[in-house]
């Protein structure tokens, strides 16, 4: 290759690496004498070695190029430098005995950044390949400069993409928690007097049973035949029999009925909560025997409990509303076993937390459903069965104590959830005595 390494210069500047690239020795000479001093210098002696050496890897600061070679001249190899991505950015100045207008036109159009004329002054190319140096220095900050800043603006509007985001769903989730209120207060006054009217509907039909087996007594007792035939058959007409089982039964389901719709309430309302909540320091063992035996009318038939509580220090929190979210998480589990299963219960302290895990062998969820357990009305029970509220609810509950809930879950294997809490600084601080 017709390429050598010259003069690496003992000044500072000679950081700087310059190809030259020139077929006529007189005219190297020329430039070596010039610039060989203060800069790191590589010559070529025609276009495919100049070529040749940058694609091996050497990517010079500044490219002196002479026009007229044979094979390949300067114009072709400049066109080729800026064709191509990790060149186009090498400064070129061309250097040619072409004197003429169009000649430094057509240089200058091909992406060089001067132009001189040979016979070279020796003052003129070093001061002009300085400048170039100079203005390239300047470009390459202000790449800098502005590939920092674009990464800055990036992940700014990242971050504020992310705050938007929060924002629209804490606004989404007071429209929906405004209107569960609204739809709360207008369901539980009629289901209040539905479930009230039922309960006295069941206690009248019972006493009217009675009293009926009482006149029938009475009219046998009376001995006429006709009488007592007369009665057998309207009670057969009109399915008399049927109607007494099957009211009761009308009544126990109604009163089901009703009572879902209170859950539902509850529910609605507990998710409309207003704020004005005061903290209390609460033992959480407590408040998960609490829930426990709350929700045990749920688990019962479904699933054994294992409690594996540790001792914890109280934290600074609202309860009830904790015992709420126990409460569902422990009534989720229940459900979500067909048969028979175990539910885990655990406490424990990790660092300055409180953990809760709520673990169960049920049904499990699947890894695309798991990224929506926690949205508001998101469900997979019959429509009679759940809202779909409860883990939004106990997603919110827990924010606002400052903690967090997560879930793990294998589909037939079963689910966990787990809660941390922080422990609060003066529960910490007695600890530390
Ligand atoms: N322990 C669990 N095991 C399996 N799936 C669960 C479990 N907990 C929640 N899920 C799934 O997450 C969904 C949402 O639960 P969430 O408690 O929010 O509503 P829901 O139980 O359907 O209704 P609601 O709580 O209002 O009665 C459930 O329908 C169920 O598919
Ligand atoms: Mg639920």
């Amino acid at each position: 290759m017709d390429v050598c390494v010259l003069n690496k210069s003992s000044i500072d500047s000679s950081e700087y690496q310059l190809l030259l690239v020139d077929d006529s020795s007189l005219n190297l000479d020329t430039l070596l004498a010039c610039l060989g001093d203060t800069y790191d210098l590589r010559v070529a002696i025609n276009g495919e070695s100049a070529l040749a050496v940058i694609a091996e890897g050497y990517i010079p600061d500044l490219v002196l190029l002479d026009i007229m070679m044979p094979d390949m001249d300067g114009y072709e190899v400049c066109l080729r430098l800026k064709s191509n991505e990790k060149t186009a950015d090498i400064p070129i100045i061309f250097l040619s005995a072409l004197g003429s207008d169009t000649d430094q036109a057509k240089g200058l159009e091909l992406g060089a950044v001067d132009y001189i004329s040979k016979p070279c002054n020796p003052a003129i190319v070093s001061r002009r390949v300085q400048t170039h140096l100079e203005l390239k220095d300047h470009k390459d900050r202000l790449r800098k400069m502005v590939r920092n800043k674009t990464l800055e603006l990036t992940e700014a509007y990242k971050d504020l993409k992310l705050v938007h985001d929060q924002m629209l769903q804490q606004e989404k989730m007071a429209s929906i928690g405004q209107l569960a209120a609204g739809v709360a207060h207008e369901i539980n006054n009629p289901a209040g007097f539905i479930g009230s009217n039922l309960n006295s509907l069941q206690k009248y039909v019972g006493k009217m049973n009675k009293g009926i087996t009482v006149m029938e007594q009475l009219i046998e007792s009376v001995g006429q035949a006709d009488l007592t035939k007369q009665l057998k058959e309207m009670k057969r007409t009109l399915k008399f029999h049927f109607i007494q089982e099957d009211i009761d039964d009308l009544i126990v389901e109604s009163k089901d009925g009703i009572e879902r719709i209170a859950a539902i309430v509850r529910n609605l309302k507990n998710f409309s909560r207003s704020e004005d909540d005061t903290l209390v320091e609460t033992d959480l063992q407590k408040c998960l025997e609490g829930s426990l035996n709350i929700a045990w009318n749920e688990i019962k038939y479904k699933a054994k409990i294992e409690k594996d509580f540790h001792k914890t220090p109280p934290i600074l929190c609202l309860p009830q509303q904790l015992g709420q979210v126990f409460i569902n998480l422990l009534v989720n589990a229940a459900q979500a076993i067909e048969d028979q299963g175990v539910i885990i219960v655990s406490l424990e302290q990790i660092n300055e937390w409180v953990v809760v895990k709520i673990k169960d062998n049920g049904s499990g969820i699947s890894e695309e459903n798991l990224q929506r357990v926690f949205d508001a009305f998101y469900t997979t029970k019959k429509a009679d069965h759940g809202t779909g509220l409860g883990l939004s609810i106990c997603h919110d509950i827990v924010q606002k104590h400052e903690g967090a809930i997560s879930v793990e879950s294998t589909v037939g294997e079963g689910t966990c959830f787990t809660i941390k809490l922080p422990i609060s600084a003066k529960s910490l601080d007695a600890e530390r005595v």
